[in-house]
């Protein structure tokens, strides 16, 4: 059995469109091929560590209707426990309109629907899964309420944190204390604390501001430029691995899956920060969300080929 990894967070179904460029406001661009595909950040992290080898439990909420159907079936097909998805019967399951352009860049907007139900009280019925785990791994497409319900439970019962800050939204001090990994890309570590990110520099610096603010580690990623590294030990910069990308949606998902179960695995920073940029470039070579998280033979495979 792999080490246990609770993810807290949501699911989506995602409508995909992927087209040469992605319109302006007011304007219609034509010539897209359509996709559906299992996605949202929660769901994507509870898949991405599933398939990186993790035993993984995930707390969420879907709709009672057929895409929350789907996305159980889609967690069971990869032996995801579910015993805490709750089928909620007042809200829709989430969805996520994504377009992707000829670069791979995308633009997402979210219809949170039954994920923004997801409370406090939930994360209290898991207290047994929450207190067994070796990490929890959050974003913030859930109520800021739960994922900090779910940080200082997990805190209390010392098991590590991993906290991927999106979509970016102010943070309070006292849950980026209960954060053993914080995770921002470049936007979301200037929002969480006004240095700007236009380069290598920058991210140092607002790392380093985080960990003033109580973090332990801050890994600040930076697409294709790799991640910088910084704990109390000083800052360390890991390459990305060079791949041509067709959809980067869910990169940053696919990492932190894959970090998580390095990190539980007991691998050193550096060496998990590698794992997880094998699995995340993996993930940008192929469309949609949960299809483009690699399993564990894949990560070894492309890690011994490149
Ligand atoms: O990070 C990518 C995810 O963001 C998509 O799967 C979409 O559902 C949104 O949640």
């Amino acid at each position: 059995m792999g080490k246990k990894i609770v993810v807290v967070g949501s699911s989506n179904t995602d409508m995909i469109i992927k087209i040469d460029r992605i319109p302006r406001p007011g304007e219609t661009v034509i010539g897209g091929r359509f996709s559906t595909a299992p996605g949202g950040k929660g769901a994507n992290q509870a898949v991405a560590a599933a398939r990186a080898g993790g035993d993984v439990a995930f707390i969420a909420r879907v709709g009672n209707d057929m895409f929350g159907s789907e996305a159980l079936k889609g967690f069971a097909a990869d032996e995801i426990n579910i015993d805490h998805v709750t089928k909620d019967t007042t809200a829709p399951s989430g969805v996520a309109s994504i377009f992707v352009d000829k670069n791979g860049e995308n633009s997402i907007a979210v219809a949170s629907g039954a994920n923004a139900n997801l409370s406090p009280a939930d994360i209290e019925a898991a207290e047994k899964t929450i207190a067994c785990a070796d990490i929890l791994v959050m974003q913030l497409e859930t109520p800021i309420e739960t994922v900090t319900a779910a940080a200082m439970m997990a805190h209390a019962d010392g098991v590590k944190v991993i906290l991927n800050p999106a979509p970016a939204q102010p943070l309070t001090d006292d849950l980026l204390k209960t954060v053993s990994i914080l995770t921002p890309n470049e936007s979301e570590a200037e929002l969480l604390t006004g240095i700007g990110v236009e380069n290598e520099d920058g991210a140092r610096k607002a790392a380093e501001a985080l960990l003033a603010k109580g973090v332990a580690t801050v890994m600040v990623t930076l697409g294709e430029n790799g991640v910088i590294i910084a704990t109390a030990d000083g800052v360390k910069k890991v390459d990305a691995f060079e791949v041509d990308p067709v959809d980067t949606t869910a990169a940053g998902d696919v990492f932190n899956g894959a970090l998580a179960v390095a990190i539980a695995e007991g691998s050193r920073l550096e060496k998990a920060v590698l794992f997880a940029n094998a699995a995340a470039a993996m993930s940008v070579t192929k469309l949609g969300a949960q299809p483009s998280a690699p399993t564990r033979h894949e990560i070894d495979e492309f890690m011994k080929n490149h």
